[in-house]
């Protein structure tokens, strides 16, 4: 990332900029918001038929005579989106506040569970503890794909730092009031009365328009260490800035040994790694993943997945190039982005240590495999490419790995051996034989195991441009059918 950019969101821009960003933020004042319909707003904005399953979801709650509010993501793009651009968001939270209601499962887990009996394509987990239930569809006809949250309003105490939170019903303002950032801690209620009413305790709104991530209380990285790379990831995608306070407060979560601190409590700390796994999902799937990365490692925090990652020109300048490599063979390969780049950050770590941060990041058993064996591919294609003279023992030995394999190689070898692979890519694997096995049946051949032999070596002098025409091929068969190859 150059300077200039790292500036602007440590907050050091000029004031042209920021007019900028503010124009991104609904033209909605303080005063105005409170004749403004907001539900008008989001009915406006979210699918027809997803609007009539939230209003579905809004009765229930309103026949138990519960408060409910959408929180979260949503309420924030609302007041960012560009009017009549519809949000495409797919995760949708809800918070049910249950009034204290003396229910053992939580009121958002029993609305959700109504809903299901309704729905029953629908999937629902539950989440006991968290006092949560989650509703989805997947590619459904009404409603595409798309997850409902629904949670009871409710307090989360970390017993230590980084700890899995220990869940407690609360009123919604206290919910808010346990959230990430003040532009997170957003609710607009859904129920009567006051249908419509934006909750806003900790000036989300003006932080907003200021174009600022600002943390809502001290500790909050120090509790929950993936906010801060949430903090990279919305400070990236939405162009914000990080607010000096909530810098400050990073750096202190960020010093003093955290990996060594989290390490030793790994066994009861599963969930942050899968937590940290999560947000470097969303992070590195999509275009903005360089400026974060860097921005994650300015901060320190590459350090909660390992002391000894660093993020040099050399890792980055490889990433760079796998992403180039993706950016070509997909979609055809579905070749999974955020997991090539981490892959890469990865093998930066002493090979010794990979195995034990990949375990607990619960990567996917072949990333694990591939993390601990791709020094020695990259050391086998690198050896033989180079000695191979022919095209098609170079495609013969490309053949026995797999794409992201390939990728990971070129992406960390020298120019020679990425060009070629490049050329792989591009041109060799999508070379076949001049003549298919119909064609040596029509020139009066009996089908038999000769067949593969035939087409293979039809396949090797094509690659080696021995022979361009079809014609040149039906005399090279002839010969081998001569020599009574089988
Ligand atoms: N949240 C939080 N701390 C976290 C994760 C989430 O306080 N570590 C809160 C925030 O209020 C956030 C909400 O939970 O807005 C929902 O989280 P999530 O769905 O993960 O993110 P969104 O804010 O909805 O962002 P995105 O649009 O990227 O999904």
């Amino acid at each position: 990332m150059n300077k200039k950019k790292l500036l602007n969101i440590l907050g050091k821009k000029d004031l042209l900029e920021i007019n900028t960003k503010n124009s991104l933020v609904r033209n909605l004042s303080n005063e105005n918001l409170i004749e403004t319909d907001l539900i008008e707003l989001i009915s406006n904005l979210v699918n027809h038929n997803i609007w009539q399953l939230i209003k579905e979801i809004t009765w229930e709650a309103e026949i138990k005579a519960w408060d409910l509010y959408i929180v979260g993501g949503v309420v924030r793009d609302l007041f960012l989106v560009n009017k009549n651009k519809k949000i495409l968001t797919q995760d949708i939270d809800l918070v049910v506040d249950g009034n204290n209601s003396p229910l053992n499962i939580g009121a958002g887990i029993e609305i959700a569970q109504t809903i299901k009996q309704r729905h029953p394509e629908a999937k629902l987990v539950v989440h006991y503890d968290f006092k949560t239930a989650s509703l989805s569809w997947n590619e459904d006809k009404r409603y595409g794909s798309i997850q409902i949250d629904i949670a009871t309003s409710r307090t989360e105490i970390y017993p230590y730092p980084a700890a899995n939170p220990k869940v407690q019903l609360a009123s919604i303002k206290q919910d808010l009031s346990r959230r990430d950032f003040t532009i997170n801690a957003l609710a607009i209620k859904l129920t009567s009365p006051e249908r419509g009413k934006l909750l806003d305790l900790f000036m989300g709104l003006l932080d907003l328009k200021k174009a600022q991530i600002k943390v809502l209380h001290p500790n909050s990285f120090i509790e929950d260490p993936t906010r801060i790379y949430r903090a990279v990831r919305f400070a990236i995608r939405l162009n914000f800035n990080i607010e000096a306070n909530t810098i400050q407060y990073i750096y202190d979560a960020t010093k003093n040994e955290i990996y060594d601190k989290i390490n030793s409590e790994i066994s009861i700390l599963p969930s942050l790694t899968i937590r940290l796994k999560n947000e470097l999902r969303s992070i590195l799937g999509t275009n903005c993943w360089r400026a974060s990365l860097e921005l994650l490692s300015y901060f320190g925090a590459l350090n909660y997945l390992h002391p000894k990652l660093t993020l040099n020109n050399k890792v980055l300048w490889q990433m760079r190039y796998a992403v180039r490599f993706i950016k070509y063979v997909n979609p055809h390969y579905k070749i999974v982005q955020w997991l090539l780049i981490l892959e890469i950050l990865l093998s930066s770590i002493p090979q010794k240590e990979r195995n034990f941060v990949a375990t607990n990041l619960q990567l996917p058993s072949e990333s694990i495999k591939r993390l601990l064996e791709i020094q020695n591919i990259n050391k086998k294609i690198n050896q033989r490419l180079s000695s191979y003279c022919k095209v098609s023992d170079k495609v013969k030995l490309l053949n026995k790995f797999n794409n992201v394999e390939l990728i990971l190689v070129a992406a960390q070898s020298k120019k020679e051996i990425r060009s070629l692979i490049w050329q792989y890519f591009t041109r060799f694997s999508k070379i076949s034989s001049p003549l298919s096995g119909h064609d040596l049946k029509k020139m009066g051949y009996l089908p038999g195991p000769k067949y593969k032999k035939v087409l293979s070596i039809l396949l090797d002098k094509t690659l080696d441009r021995e022979i361009k025409t079809r014609k040149e091929a039906e005399v090279i068969v002839q010969q081998i059918m001569a020599r009574r190859l089988d």
